[in-house]
């Protein structure tokens, strides 16, 4: 058996991709479930590209123990610095280095020389490691690069100081085979490969990344990259839920294990999902919502007779939650509390409350509440912004009454908090969303554009709870923001999901 480090880098390639982006305080909520999971390696962002992925790479530095932390860099002195400053202060910090080595990127894109290239990479991997013991170095578009000049590169590094060589399919064209050659061949000629970590970071475009990863493992890699859901750059990355299963499932063949607590894979999967508003697909494998269902008869009586008929893995082992009934409109806060525990939700005493306040609510609106209903509540907490210093407070929907209706005109009526400031507005507008949005804008004053809309039931049953994600852009700046929110009643999740948009547009700083 050999051990393969699982490499998160949801909070950097999959943060990239498009309708993806997440705010501070949602990144490290992600990134401490992503230490729960147990990966190895967090790639908390890219410090030079804003400063605010330095501030959350920071952050997440000083939020997680058990994890490396790590940071991206190009092969530059100010990419570097901008690097190292971010996860200097983590446990176990990383920084990763990256330049491009097939000749279409060293011609079109960087418009350097395989000399300079390879000038460079001693350079900078040489000038990271003076700061930092853990130097991760990448070969941008390695499996179309020249074999011979992808040894030079990633010799260069390795006599520099990197302790991780990392081989990207970075735009999703190899086969499996080919990238099991590759990384047998670099065994074989990159000098000094025996004494550092071999690493694999495949895209999705011809959905091969799983496919390719595990090819990579079985040629002897040592590290995979990967993310929740498989979001990333275009077709995204290997999926992280994939991968672990996939191993631990054939373990007989692929003869290596991962540290990855399998049992947290689902709850990650869903967080993510909703922190970012977009929705797993139903097929998608361990996670998707019919990874586990059996709709034909034939199969339910396997199922029934002997799991092991149609099921190769144990949705228990994966954290699936029972869809048993649980709760009732008397329940009180130690039963909740005792229900999350059983689904594996550690809640503090002060988000417990909240939790608890909108429970009864919900109870109000409900006639049963299932465990889908309550992991709604508890993972939907994470998309409430919370005023940090110097941050713009938030704004919260108090009530609303919209009139709507063929033939008559479509009116709202909005009620607001923010900064103990109670607005009301009355608006009309194209339908009953069109008033009730603009209701927001014209009493917060800001110039936000919807830009998408979606609506759909997260539970189950008649009155289940809705789902509303939109998408707003800022007049002022372009920049868009996800909002999402929840309620049995949709035109309320609307609102909320609306307004939580508003929100991150504050807390960016507009
Ligand atoms: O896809 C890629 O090549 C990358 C590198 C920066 C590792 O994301
Ligand atoms: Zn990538």
């Amino acid at each position: 058996m050999h051990q393969v480090k699982i490499f998160d880098t949801t909070l950097r390639d999959g943060e990239q991709s498009p309708g993806c982006s997440m705010n501070l305080s949602e990144k490290i909520v992600m990134a401490r479930q992503l230490e729960k999971l147990g990966v190895d390696i967090i790639e908390a962002g890219f410090a030079i590209a804003s400063p605010m992925d330095s501030k959350s790479i920071q952050a997440i530095a000083a939020a997680v123990s058990s994890c490396t932390v790590a940071s991206l860099a190009r092969l530059n002195p100010k990419d570097i610095d901008a690097a190292w400053e971010s996860v200097k202060n983590a446990k176990k910090p990383r920084i990763h280095v990256f330049i491009a080595t097939s000749d279409l990127h060293m011609q079109y894109k960087l418009r350097m020389s395989r000399e300079q290239v390879l000038k460079a990479i001693t350079e900078m991997v040489s000038y990271a490691k003076a700061k930092c013991e853990d130097i991760e170095f990448s070969a941008e578009d390695a499996s179309r690069s020249d074999r011979e000049f992808l040894v030079q590169a990633f010799s260069n590094a390795v006599a520099a100081g990197a302790t991780t060589l990392n081989v990207p399919d970075t735009v999703g064209y190899s086969t499996p085979q080919e990238m099991s050659d590759l990384i047998t061949y670099l065994k074989e000629h990159v000098a000094g490969i025996e004494n550092v970590a071999i690493s694999v970071h495949c895209h999705n475009d011809l959905g091969m990344g799983v496919a390719n990863s595990l090819a990579c493992v079985k040629a002897g890699a040592t590290q995979v990259e990967c993310t929740v859901n498989g979001i990333g750059e275009r077709a995204g990355n290997a999926a992280l839920a994939e991968i672990v299963m996939a191993l631990k499932t054939r373990r007989d063949y692929y003869e290596a294990d991962t540290g990855i607590n399998t049992r947290e894979i689902y709850k990650s999967s869903r967080l993510l999902s909703n922190i970012t508003g977009v929705p797993i697909a139903p097929t998608k494998p361990i996670v998707g919502a019919n990874a586990f269902a059996h709709e034909s008869g034939i199969h339910q009586h396997g199922i029934i007779t002997n799991a092991q008929t149609y099921e190769i893995m144990n949705p228990d082992d994966v954290g699936v939650p029972h869809k048993a009934l649980v709760l009732g409109k008397h329940s009180g806060k130690h039963a909740i509390r005792e229900r999350l525990e059983a689904m594996g939700y550690e809640i503090p005493e002060e988000e417990l409350e909240d939790i608890f306040a909108r429970f009864k609510k919900l109870a109000d609106q409900k006639k049963t509440i299932t465990s889908s209903d309550l992991e709604a509540l508890t993972l939907h907490r994470s998309r409430i912004v919370r005023p940090e210093e110097g941050v713009a407070s938030t704004c919260q929907l108090v009530s609303h009454s919209i009139t709507s209706g063929s033939d008559i005109p479509k009116i709202s009526y909005v009620k607001l908090k923010k900064d103990n400031n109670v607005m009301e507005g009355v608006e009309y507008g194209a339908g009953p969303l069109d008033a009730a949005f603009k209701a927001v804008n014209k009493m917060l004053g800001v110039d936000a554009r919807l830009e998408d809309f979606s609506i759909r039931a997260v539970t189950e049953g008649e009155d289940s709870i809705g789902e509303a994600v939109v998408k707003v852009s800022s007049g002022a700046t372009g920049e868009t923001y996800t909002g999402s929110g929840i309620s049995t009643d949709i035109v309320e999740a609307s609102l909320q999901a609306y307004i939580n948009g508003i929100n991150k547009m504050f807390e960016a700083g507009e």
